[in-house]
């Protein structure tokens, strides 16, 4: 049994050791024809877990006695498929999302409690240019932070704790970073991709989800935006502009998702595929709240949601008011706490 599981980890270390030559090895042809015929497989099986919420429609609970507790919830996608979305979604539910960067409020806790370690620039493990080694240098990209949480063993979740305002770090929705060195390099921190199994060991109660929209749309998006495209496909050796480019990242892309999947299902995980543009938003909490029960915000967000994704410049303002109304309140009690506590001391 203990040797099955050794075997077990052995193997995910093996999967994840490929998954990281594929990004760091300067081509990745041969294993992407393998699994890009398991992806168009994969992609049309629901899990038993989704089809059965979505026949229980929107027979939720609202548990105000006992607080159910956020999960923490994690994106592996890539941006431009949806991620912002997420984010808005998430964080009116009251997750506190966490996006692309580290917000000053948890980078200075990070500091104040001897954690500026976690914070430590880890551009030199994608690239073997030496120039572009940045020891000792801190940064906000949440790639790196989560890389060295993953390296340490530490559980996502720990972050709630250093919330300055007794809000929530439950959600994380866009990991992903790629910066320019200089004209011709970029540097990629993608844990998310690179990193799954330790992901998994080190988060085994989160709830992964993958943001999708269809591939070509995608990359007309990443293209598009800015040079999102061109900084990845440096860092993960696609060249760019080639004949194949669009094709090439989109196999790229979708053999890193396949293969995300697949470590996952190693550690008994589901990987929740949404499309914001078109999944109601039911698929998604019952993919973070299997038994039904939610916490009120939750609840209120999607009774008044319509079942949809909400978006900032539609009708959805009153959702966003709400939002920021409950911020203000949890501040005025965390600071009141403060207060009554520094009163406490002083006697
Ligand atoms: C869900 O609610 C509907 C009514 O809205 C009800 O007809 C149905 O039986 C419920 N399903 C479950 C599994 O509770
Ligand atoms: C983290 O866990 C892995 C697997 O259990 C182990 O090999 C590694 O030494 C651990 N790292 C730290 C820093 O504890
Ligand atoms: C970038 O590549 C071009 C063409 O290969 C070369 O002329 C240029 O010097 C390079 N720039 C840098 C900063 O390395
Ligand atoms: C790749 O995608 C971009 C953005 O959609 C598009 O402008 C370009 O023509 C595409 N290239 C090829 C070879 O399809």
């Amino acid at each position: 049994m203990a040797d099955g599981k050794h075997r077990g980890q052995h193997f995910v270390a093996v999967i994840a050791a490929l998954v990281l030559l594929l990004l760091c090895a300067q081509r990745c042809a041969s294993l992407g024809e393998v699994t890009r015929q398991d992806a168009a497989q994969d992609a049309a099986v629901a899990t038993p877990e989704h089809v059965g919420g979505l026949e229980r429609g929107l027979n939720f609970t609202c548990d105000g006695q006992h607080a159910v507790e956020y999960p923490v919830v994690i994106n592996l996608a890539f941006g431009k498929s949806g991620t912002s979305s997420l984010q808005r979604t998430l964080s009116l539910m009251g997750f506190g999302a966490l996006h692309w960067k580290v917000p000053d409020a948890l980078f200075r806790s990070l500091v104040a409690t001897g954690n500026s370690h976690l914070l430590l620039d880890r551009w030199e493990t994608s690239v073997e240019d030496r120039r572009m080694r940045r020891p000792g240098k801190t940064t906000q990209f949440l790639g790196h932070l989560v890389l060295n949480m993953v390296d340490l063993n530490q559980s996502l979740s720990t972050l709630e704790m250093l919330h300055p305002k007794g809000g929530r770090y439950r959600a994380f929705t866009e990991i992903s970073c790629a910066e320019w060195v200089d004209p011709n390099t970029s540097m990629c921190v993608l844990p998310q991709v690179s990193h799954v199994s330790g992901l998994a060991r080190c988060n085994p109660q989160a709830k992964f989800v993958l943001t999708k929209r269809d591939f070509d749309s995608h990359i007309d998006s990443m293209v598009r935006w800015r040079d999102m495209a061109t900084r990845f496909s440096q860092c993960v050796g696609i060249e760019h502009p080639g004949e194949d480019f669009n094709q090439s990242l989109m196999h790229w892309m979708q053999d890193a998702y396949v293969n995300a999947k697949f470590i996952l299902k190693q550690y008994g995980l589901s990987l929740l595929e949404l499309d914001v543009a078109s999944d109601p938003l039911s698929k998604l909490v019952w993919h973070l709240f299997p038994d039904g029960r939610l916490p009120p915000d939750v609840m209120s967000v999607l009774k008044r949601s319509n079942n949809r994704f909400p978006h900032e410049n539609h009708n959805d303002g009153h959702l966003f008011e709400d939002a920021r109304q409950r911020d203000r309140e949890r501040e005025k009690n965390a600071a009141a706490r403060q207060s009554e506590a520094r009163r406490r001391i002083k006697k």
